[in-house]
């Protein structure tokens, strides 16, 4: 991790998919992400024939702290659970008021977002799009191409932080499935409702 207060360069690989630079991948399997999907036979049966790798998170780290911005690449591989395509577990960040920003370079997806208001809202992802997540919006990427890898780049706040564990638990209000052979958004009929910002 680059600590000193020195600028420095990194490339961004879209079609190799991967930062030189970067110095910490993430790797989320298939059995990180019980729970999440919401066909949890079809989970079961995909996981008993492998352990695959639902995504990937190359870092370009930073201290953690108010004024660093984090960033890196974001790689969702290409799949389905059931109905419900590959996608990532999905997070609000601790500190609520801090927003991200993702830009997709390759392939075709979808950012699920909604926030503790009620709102939800899905953007869809390609090549050259940007999304600005603003502060307090939970987020999921999607990928939508069953043929290929949705990469994005992403940055946010350095003392953001995140926070799996609200939006884990309750599940997000809408899911994106792939249905007679196009993609459906629908509610999740598993989602649980908490009072706003009280959770037991
Ligand atoms: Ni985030």
């Amino acid at each position: 991790m680059a600590t000193d207060n020195r600028p420095f360069r990194f490339q961004v690989l879209a079609v190799e998919r991967r930062i030189p630079e970067s110095d910490r991948v993430l790797t989320r399997r298939l059995s990180a992400l019980r729970g999440y999907f919401f066909d949890q036979v079809a989970y079961e049966a995909l996981l008993a024939a492998g352990d695959v790798v639902v995504y990937e998170v190359h870092e370009l780290r930073r201290p953690e702290e108010s004024g660093e911005l984090l960033s890196g690449l974001s790689i969702v591989y290409p799949g389905l659970v059931g109905e419900e395509y590959f996608m990532t577990m999905g997070h609000f960040h601790k500190a609520r008021q801090t927003a991200e920003i993702y830009l997709c370079l390759s392939g075709r997806g979808a950012l699920v977002m909604e926030n503790e208001q009620g709102d939800s809202l899905v953007e869809e992802l390609t090549p050259g799009r940007g999304v600005y997540v603003a502060p307090g919006w939970a987020h999921r990427s999607v990928n939508l191409d069953l043929s290929q890898p949705l990469v994005t780049f992403f940055v946010y706040p350095g003392h953001a932080g995140h926070d799996y564990a609200t939006i884990g638990e309750a599940g997000f209000r809408k899911l994106v499935l792939r249905r007679g052979g196009s993609t459906v958004i629908v509610d999740n009929p598993r989602r649980i409702e908490c009072p706003t910002g009280v959770r037991t």
